[in-house]
């Protein structure tokens, strides 16, 4: 069974990365990066996507409203140390979805296709996988004909996480919404939404069918959840993590306070 860490910004950087690489992760994801940002070069953006020096397979994930700015940035070679390039087509977030990006694209199939064929394209020429990110839609379900979409632009695979824009992380993530797009479409689909350990992981494949699962919120101040290993680790060895953490670390300060917090509330369940 695949088991993928997801997309979490404010989470997802670059140490962290590194820190679920020492937690036994075979493939890691950057946070959400804006595609525009990164076509205009801007160094805070392009700081983002640092490639960690693990020998893993890496996937970078942009968003952003502008089919040019995918395009540039793709072509533009910043983006070549990552195997696979993943577009957010899920993100709920009002600043996002008014700006026509994230979940908004699946209120647009045709705006959808235009995005999806011009970075089908320009990953050609790349030689990089490219995937999709979304929900099961925006305020009603269209997860099938959507994912049919995708798969006809050819992306490589589609990550499904079971909820509607409009719930944001409300409620709990539709597995059998995810098992509909499992049946109708021919490329590998990953199920996101509410997998935290090894039984709901196992759960979820059963009622899916997906490829593969990725685990989202539970990571946070957790990373070894990734082996789906059940036991709460040792305080030296969560101890040993928040060091790695604090010493790989290269971004806002704030962050890594909040990624402190996060293991503390683990290390307090030790012993
Ligand atoms: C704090 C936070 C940040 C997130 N950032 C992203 C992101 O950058 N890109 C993305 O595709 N999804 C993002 N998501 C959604 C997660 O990748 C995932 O789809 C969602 O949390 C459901 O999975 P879970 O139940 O395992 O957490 C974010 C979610 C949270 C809670």
């Amino acid at each position: 069974m695949q088991i993928l860490p997801a997309p979490l910004a404010g989470w997802t950087d670059y140490a962290f990365r590194r820190v679920l690489v020492a937690c036994g992760a075979q493939e890691v994801w950057t946070e959400m990066i804006a595609a525009t940002a990164l076509a205009r070069g801007n160094a805070k953006t392009v700081k983002m996507i640092t490639t960690i020096p693990e020998p893993v397979y890496q996937v970078v994930q942009l968003f952003g409203n502008n089919v040019a700015d995918f395009v540039t940035a793709i072509k533009s070679g910043v983006l070549k140390d990552y195997a696979e390039i993943n577009v957010n087509l899920g993100c709920p977030a009002h600043k996002i979805v008014k700006n026509h990006s994230g979940s908004w694209y699946m209120t647009d199939f045709k705006r959808t296709r235009e995005l999806l064929t011009a970075c089908r394209e320009a990953t050609r020429a790349t030689g990089q996988k490219l995937s999709v990110k979304c929900r099961l839609g925006w305020d009603t379900d269209v997860a099938v004909p959507f994912a049919q979409l995708c798969a006809n632009c050819g992306v490589d695979r589609i990550i499904v996480h079971g909820r509607l824009g409009v719930d944001g992380y409300r409620g709990v993530a539709d597995w059998h919404a995810i098992a509909r797009v499992k049946a109708a479409v021919s490329v590998p689909v990953i199920a996101n939404g509410d997998v935290r350990d090894r039984a709901s992981a196992e759960h979820c494949l059963a009622v899916t069918g997906a490829d593969g699962v990725m685990l989202g919120r539970a990571l946070c101040g957790a990373p070894w959840r990734i082996r789906l290993d059940d036991c709460l680790p040792p305080a030296d060895e969560i101890n040993r993590l928040m060091d790695l953490q604090a010493q790989w670390h290269n971004g806002n300060p704030s962050d890594l306070i909040k990624h402190n917090l996060a293991y503390a509330k683990h290390l307090k369940h030790c012993q």
